[in-house]
């Protein structure tokens, strides 16, 4: 399900070149927060290299609705609500930095930015509390929004709406293209198609991929959630996936950027399309590999759009992930408490454009320089969290083995007939839990076991993936790992004949 942006900015893995060499960082991932902190690191006079398994882009980046905002729905009132006011303040400060770094290295690399407001909005009377309590946390931390009570221009149902003004929204790929082309001229060697299998705590500081291996003193990992996870990050992240799709609509005018704050969720943006312009329209988050129907959610949302824009035609219809913090903040910093060789930026809440750039900053900061003032509300760890690092570590290890054994027990053995096209089911075949699907007429039999930490996949019929509810790893059909904690493809692909 190729996203609008991918159409338009085409983008493959050059896995010719041998991977090798020595580096002060090695950075991985090419979305945002890899691509912006090779970028900060080169500047500083670091070697860098840049690691990434797929394209650049490949990840959340590419697929998201790229508003570049630091009025971000409810997100001021839902860290309020966990942590100081403090705290809330440096979270904004880093928004800014993030955004400001990012509109800076547009305009300096020609990258197309709009400049609307962001609008808050109450979708009907019972969300007015909502937005009104998001606009009161605004501007404690000094953030200049009004409040627009009626929006003659939104043609969805609107009871009125936080405002901030000027803000940012741009083609993500275009922006990851441009980064990715300045950290090669600035001397980054990028490597696509090179997956990082392990990062070696040792003496040796070999960070391996599917295709070589390369020495660095420092790793960044910005690969969304955390590979080679020794800090149980995945412990402190809920993924959730989320639903866009692009419309065409003559005489479509430009548009602010809209989020809602009810359950489903509604984004709406505009993006220029020569004279004339794309609807972008986005929402129904759920847990990934727990929101029933995945196709079901793609449906209601398109539905949705062509009730609000009549006559609207779709072109493209895509899901994507991103990780939610438990308790509100991102999380970027040493790996663990222990080491700060490790570095991971992750948690950004569906707010990574500038979160991203900001996380950016802060890891720049800490290879080379020290960390800007804001930077505690980003920290990977609290200081309670050093303290039970080891129990907590240990208990979310044996939460996941309970779920998984209560999961493996519940399982009925599987049909010997294949699924119909389309169709994913999972079961039992003798002892081991299997994973059997039919796509484009091939049965594909797998271990239904996620190869994170045995969490039992759950078949994504949009996607037509293995997507696990555990952590939010994701498996192609085959078994092909696609994102996630994982590291390596589920067991055993055997197809197993066609219809
Ligand atoms: C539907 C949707 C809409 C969104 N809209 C917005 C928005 O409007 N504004 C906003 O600010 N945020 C938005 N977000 C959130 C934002 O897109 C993310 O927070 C951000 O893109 C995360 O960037 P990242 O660089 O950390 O991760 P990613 O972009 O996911 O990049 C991680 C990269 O790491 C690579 N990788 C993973 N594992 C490995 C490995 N083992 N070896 C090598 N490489 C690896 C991946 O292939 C990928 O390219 C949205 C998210 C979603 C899901
Ligand atoms: S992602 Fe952790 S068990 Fe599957």
């Amino acid at each position: 399900m190729e996203s609008y942006w991918a159409s338009r900015n085409p983008q493959s893995p050059e896995p010719d070149a041998p991977v090798g060499g020595e580096y002060d960082v090695a950075v991985v991932g090419a979305g945002i927060t890899g691509l912006s902190t090779a970028v900060m690191l080169a500047d500083r006079g670091c070697r860098v290299v840049v690691l990434e398994a797929r394209h650049v882009g490949a990840g959340t980046t590419g697929s998201s609705t790229a508003k570049v905002s630091v009025l971000q729905g409810r997100r001021q009132s839902e860290i309020a609500a966990k942590q100081s006011d403090e705290l809330l303040a440096h979270y904004v400060a880093g928004g800014r930095a993030g955004q400001a770094w990012l509109l800076e290295f547009c305009a300096r690399a020609g990258v197309a930015v709009q400049r609307p407001s962001a609008v808050t909005y109450a979708a009907g009377p019972d969300d007015i509390a909502t937005v009104e309590e998001e606009q009161r946390v605004c501007e404690r931390v000094g953030l200049p929004v009004t409040w627009r009570p009626q929006d003659g221009d939104a043609p969805f149902p609107y009871s009125g709406g936080v405002v901030l003004a000027d803000q940012a929204q741009l083609d993500p790929l275009e922006l990851l293209t441009a980064l990715a082309a300045d950290a090669v001229a600035r001397g980054i060697t990028v490597y696509t198609g090179a997956r990082v299998t392990e990062v070696d705590d040792g003496p040796e500081h070999l960070v391996s991929t599917s295709r070589g291996s390369v020495r660095a003193d420092r790793v960044v990992l910005a690969t969304g959630t955390p590979i080679a996870d020794r800090g149980g990050f995945f412990a402190r992240l809920a993924p959730q996936r989320s639903y866009a799709i692009a419309l065409r609509l003559a005489g479509l005018p430009e548009s602010d950027m809209y989020l809602s704050v009810g359950t489903p969720a509604r984004s709406i943006r505009t993006t220029p399309r020569g004279d004339d312009r794309t609807l972008l329209i986005g929402g129904n988050s759920h847990p990934v590999g727990g929101g029933g129907s995945e196709l079901d959610a793609i449906e209601e949302l398109t539905a949705w759009a062509q009730q609000h824009y009549p006559g609207a035609q779709v072109t493209h219809r895509w899901s994507a992930q991103d990780y939610h913090p438990i308790d509100a903040l991102p999380y970027v910093g040493p790996l663990t408490p222990s080491n700060d060789r490790v570095l991971v930026a992750t948690g950004f809440a569906k707010w990574g454009l500038t979160t991203g750039a900001a996380a950016a900053t802060i890891m720049t900061g800490l290879v080379d320089g020290g960390a800007p003032d804001w930077a505690d509300a980003f920290a990977s760890w609290s200081a309670h969290e050093f303290a039970g690092f080891g129990t907590g570590a240990k208990q979310n290890l044996k939460v996941v083995a309970d779920l998984v054994g209560d999961r493996l027990t519940a399982l009925e053995r599987v049909p010997d007939e294949a699924p119909g096209e389309g169709v994913g089911r999972v079961g039992r075949k003798g002892l081991s839990p299997v994973a059997v699907s039919t796509v484009d007429g091939m049965t594909c039999t797998v271990s239904a076991a996620c190869t994170h930490l045995g969490g039992v996949v759950h078949w994504n019929d949009f996607e037509r993936s293995w997507d696990c509810p555990l952590h939010g790893s994701r498996f192609a059909s085959d078994g092909a790992l696609l994102e996630g904690p994982a590291t390596t493809d589920l067991q055993g692909a055997e197809p197993a004949g066609t219809d």
